[in-house]
């Protein structure tokens, strides 16, 4: 009888933690900024039959609309109200794309901003995604409703009401965040008017929730607004599953709040993950790729089972949130499909792959002065619909890059892997690596100026197989390069520096 108690608390404890995912699939895409018809569509014809478990979605929400500068992105993190409307679509197409991503096997976490409403000096009117009426001035948002009695201020104790010093936690949760009016989450009233946003996308079918700016809330509150949580629709998942909670906090090191204190409520954005394979993949402060034989808890990362990592996110691509020079974007193709065929191949953390758009970068001093603008759209400022070329890949500055041979691949082998440990680490005591995940995948890969001629132990049964970076296999033939292993396991790999990508991964599934 005790042990079942204890069995049932640990099983609550942990729930919020499981992604919730299905058929063996893995990794999550972050479709930044598209609109629900493209997602819907993009469920059926490509994630999942590429084994792609999730999509993140961009915020639900009904914003602020931002004419000046001209639709940024961030006007979507500055809610108006939890209906439903937003650029990216209606109700209506929002609820149709779950139905149709829950049908194929495809999870959707939805971004859910419930720090903050909009900025202070948002104003009076209607300029908001749904077109209803608030006023900054009196913090009233009548179609929540919330009103001046909902917020922080009087909480605060910064001469203006900003976040000044991320030194005090009482600053950070109680102050506003680059003015963004701060919800009161510690009273009942506001508590339930977000669980309420937050269940009723759980009865629509999401299986999930990326919680933006946690670091800027107490553990406390937020432990009180994900204990109101229902469980997922039936129609899709288990009975008295729970969904899967991942947190936006952002813990370098060197700050008073720490990722850690976040840990019991559900997994944590690690993003020392991306700073620093960014680090080293651009071997910059005399980094190796040899170091990454430690990767993961080794590197002072928190415990795998609450990490979910990423090379980049839609804040650092772009210099904001922890941005810094070494995160690698699609901007530097040839390293981030490096990096990010590191990141799939290795064990730790749930994945997160990042799916862009292009904008129109304009640096002055190092700083780019463009890093507001929105998604590719029409001259109204509507987002545009993602067109799909002849050859798979995207037009009109969408650039998918879950959608790059190199990246979709990886993500296949990650689920073909899953079960199985980090195993046959060699290196060359410089850039060159290779290890198997046990005995169903491998890679190699030559970050070094010179080639790898090397034979290694890739732990896989003898045969033929078929690099799924150089090709794909189809029709057990193979469009890139063949392999073959010996009946112990070695094979003789040759990869030129030069290479547009210096890297071979083969599995189990890509065996002819
Ligand atoms: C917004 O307010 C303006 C001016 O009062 C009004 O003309 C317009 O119809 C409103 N828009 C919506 C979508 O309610
Ligand atoms: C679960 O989803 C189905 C299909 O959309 C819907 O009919 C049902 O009402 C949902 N369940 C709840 C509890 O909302
Ligand atoms: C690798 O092998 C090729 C031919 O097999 C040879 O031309 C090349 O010099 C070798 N490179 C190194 C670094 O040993």
């Amino acid at each position: 009888m005790k042990l079942l108690v204890v069995a049932a608390l640990f099983g609550l404890c942990f729930a919020q933690h499981d992604p919730n995912t299905k058929h063996g699939r893995t990794s999550i895409v972050h479709l930044f900024e598209w609109r629900w018809a493209d997602i819907a569509a993009e469920c059926e014809r490509y994630l999942a039959p590429n084994g792609y478990a999730a999509v993140q979605i961009s915020p639900p929400s009904e914003s602020i609309v931002v004419t000046n500068p001209w639709h940024p992105w961030w006007q979507r993190y500055q809610p108006i109200s939890y209906n439903l409307c937003s650029r990216s679509g209606t109700e209506g197409e929002l609820r149709d794309m779950i139905i149709r991503c829950n049908n194929v096997g495809v999870n959707i976490y939805v971004d859910a901003v419930i720090n903050h409403m909009c900025g202070a000096a948002g104003g009076e009117g209607n300029h908001s995604s749904c077109g209803t009426y608030f006023n900054t001035k009196n913090k009233d948002f009548p179609s929540v409703p919330y009103s001046s009695w909902d917020f922080n201020d009087y909480k605060c104790k910064t001469g203006n009401g900003e976040v000044e010093s991320y030194n005090d936690i009482f600053q950070v949760r109680d102050c506003r965040l680059v003015s963004l009016l701060d919800l009161a989450l510690e009273k009942d009233y506001v508590r339930e008017k977000v669980a309420k946003y937050l269940n009723k996308l759980i009865d629509m079918g999401v299986a999930g929730f990326r919680v933006d700016a946690c670091k800027h809330m107490w553990p406390g509150d937020l432990s009180n607004v994900f204990g109101r949580l229902k469980s997922l629709n039936t129609t899709w998942f288990l009975p008295d599953t729970k969904p899967f909670i991942y947190q936006e906090v952002i813990d370098l090191g060197g700050e008073a709040i720490k990722a850690s204190e976040y840990f019991e409520l559900g997994r944590v954005t690690e993003f020392k993950y991306s700073a620093k394979l960014g680090k080293v993949i651009r071997e910059w402060d005399g980094e190796k790729l040899s170091y990454l034989k430690s990767w993961g808890e080794g590197w002072g990362f928190m415990p795998s089972d609450k990490a979910v990592v990423f090379l980049d996110n839609h804040d650092n691509q772009r210099g904001h949130g922890a941005g810094g020079a070494s995160v690698l974007t699609f901007w530097d193709s040839r390293l981030y499909k490096i990096g990010t065929g590191f990141m799939l191949a290795h064990p730790y953390g749930v994945t997160r792959v990042m799916s862009s758009f292009r904008w129109d970068r304009h640096f002055v001093n190092a700083k780019d002065e463009n890093d507001w603008m929105g998604p590719p759209s029409n001259a109204d400022g509507s987002t545009k619909p993602i067109p799909i070329n002849p050859d798979t890949t995207c037009g009109d500055n969408w650039v998918c890059e879950h959608r790059w041979r190199q990246i979709r691949n990886m993500v296949i082998f990650r689920n073909v892997v899953s079960d199985q440990p980090l195993a046959n680490w060699w290196d060359n005591g410089n850039s060159q690596i290779s290890f198997s995940r046990g005995s169903k995948g491998f890679i190699v890969i030559n970050n070094n100026n010179w080639e790898l001629n090397e034979t290694l132990n890739t732990g896989l049964p003898g045969g033929t197989y078929c690099d799924v970076i150089s090709g794909d296999k189809i029709d057990n033939s193979c469009t890139g390069k063949k392999i073959s292993v010996d009946s112990d396991g070695r094979a003789t790999f040759h990869i030129s520096h030069t290479e547009e990508d210096p890297f071979i991964a083969i599995h189990a599934e890509s065996k002819l």
